[in-house]
């Protein structure tokens, strides 16, 4: 199993274990610094770390005024539609912190993908004061085909460099395909980047991205590059990883 010296790999019993263990780097990391600013992943895997964060004991841990949340994707969907990311945050934790509007970065996926892509870019470098955003945490998870936020195989986003956000589209499970995601320059250029990786029907991917050689996959290309990447993993999805 692949480590580098900025990475760490945490497997834990089940998806309640992955929720408990990033709910506490979360919190730690919150502690550390204000503003805290995180950008969440979506899909299903990271619905129980946001109920945990909006109960007791992580709500009355994070001082919610200093947390900043923005997405590293998002459907182009509106705000309300089940398929948003947003929509997912909102109703598993948003709605359930004092945290303050403005504290909500949200990517306008009601918007056609580039001009969505750009205003999410214009909202980063006012927040950031620069063209790269740096994130104190990126939430990540990752997809069968090896894809993480919405950057996937084969995509031209994959080549972006210069870009913070892009727009995409890609075919996958069920969902929306037109989507707006961060980068790779702009995951990478995070103080922290956490992996959150559950269930059987991900242990061959995660073989792939962890201990083959050959890059193929765009999670194999999140390396923060003055960060700590981090993969909060379950047993069923590391089944098949070589032992340490
Ligand atoms: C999205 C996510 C995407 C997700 C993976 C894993 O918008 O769909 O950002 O990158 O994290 O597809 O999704 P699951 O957690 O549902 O397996």
């Amino acid at each position: 199993m692949r480590t580098r010296a900025n990475e760490e790999i945490i497997i834990l019993p089940d998806l309640a274990g992955i929720s408990e263990t990033a709910a506490q780097r979360f919190a730690a990391l919150a502690r550390e610094r204000a503003p805290f600013s995180v950008a969440l992943s979506g899909g299903g895997t990271p619905r129980g770390l946001y109920e945990k964060l909006a109960a007791a004991p992580f709500k009355a841990q994070i001082q919610w005024t200093r947390v900043h949340v923005f997405w590293g994707d998002e459907r182009c969907v509106p705000p309300d539609d089940p398929g948003s990311n947003y929509h997912l945050a909102r109703e598993t934790l948003l709605d359930r912190v004092p945290i303050p509007s403005e504290n909500i970065h949200r990517m306008r996926g009601e918007c056609a993908p580039e001009a969505a892509a750009r205003l999410y870019d214009d909202e980063l470098r006012a927040f950031f004061g620069s063209p790269m955003p740096r994130f104190d945490l990126v939430l990540l998870g990752m997809g069968v085909d090896g894809h993480t936020a919405s950057i996937f195989p084969n995509s031209t986003t994959l080549r972006e460099i210069t870009r913070a956000v892009a727009p995409a589209s890609a075919e996958y499970a069920d969902r929306p395909a037109s989507r707006i995601t961060l980068t790779l320059p702009a995951i990478n250029a995070a103080r922290c980047v956490i992996f959150l990786v559950s269930g059987a029907d991900k242990a061959e991917i995660l073989r792939e991205v962890l201990d083959s050689e050959n890059l193929r996959y765009p999670a194999q290309l999140i390396h923060p590059v003055m960060g700590k990447l981090v993969w909060i993993v379950d047993a069923a999805a590391a089944a098949l990883l070589e032992a340490v």
